[in-house]
């Protein structure tokens, strides 16, 4: 049998809630893969497998689904330390560092995910790259709306030897895309490696417009791979 994308991703994810105990505060990730663990947290839930869940939802998304599954939410500002959170990416490289952001959540995630005690990323074996950018798709960076255009050519600047592209993200309407946050996405595209990725997000972050960026250094602790084969667990 040949699994789709979804049934990989649906695997990874229940893999990830076999991590989750009764009683622990749980960052709740955002997008198609995310959604799969927090429909199976609430099945749990209701089944009365798992008790005194208290969820931190990293999107308005995730926080509407949590909510129509039954599942108590609260705030960082209520729990500042998290459990353990579980959440997709858009790619993973081998030393398990991520981009995340595609779905626009990425400064929540970020802000949840850096709560964490324990981050487990969940994807299936098509986020798997080289290097960060490697997929050739869009690293996603959060920046204000005041004078966007600024903030983007900045941006390219400070990866210019990566051969970047700045673009605005748009929704489906055409007009600029509007993250949780009130904020705009700059997708970066990137030719070449970005070399010294601890230096390139200094960098980015060192831009006065910019909110924050989508690669997530050093924070998962945990990847588990749904792949044809089965699953990996890298840690
Ligand atoms: C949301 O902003 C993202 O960080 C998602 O976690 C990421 O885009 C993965 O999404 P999928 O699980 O839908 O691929």
């Amino acid at each position: 049998v040949i699994l789709t994308q979804d049934e990989l991703k649906k695997i990874a994810a229940y893999k990830a809630v076999e991590y989750v105990e009764s009683g622990m505060i749980l960052g709740l990730g955002t997008g198609s893969t995310a959604k799969h663990a927090v429909d199976r947290i609430g099945e749990l839930l209701r089944q009365g497998k798992l008790k005194n869940i208290v969820g931190i939802p990293t999107s308005k998304q995730t926080q509407e689904q949590a909510l129509s599954l039954g599942i108590p939410l609260s705030d960082l500002d209520n729990h500042p330390t998290v459990d353990l959170a579980i959440d997709g990416a858009d790619e993973v490289d081998p030393h398990l560092n991520l981009i995340k952001g595609r779905g626009g959540s990425l400064l929540r995630e970020k802000m949840v995910e850096g709560a964490c005690k324990k981050f487990v990323c969940i994807v299936d074996e098509s986020k798997l790259v080289k290097h960060l950018g490697g997929s050739g798709l869009a690293m996603p960076v959060e920046v204000v709306p005041f004078c966007w255009k600024f903030t983007a050519n900045k941006l390219r600047d400070v990866l210019e030897d990566s051969g970047c592209v700045a673009r605005l993200r748009k929704d489906c309407k055409g007009e600029a895309f509007v993250s949780d946050n009130g904020n705009y996405i700059v997708d970066l595209y990137l030719e070449k490696e970005m070399g010294d990725l601890r230096v390139a997000s200094d960098a980015i972050l060192r831009i006065a417009g910019v909110v924050e960026h989508g690669m997530f250094l050093d924070m998962a602790t945990t990847v588990i791979v749904a792949g044809e084969l089965g699953i990996t667990i890298k840690t």
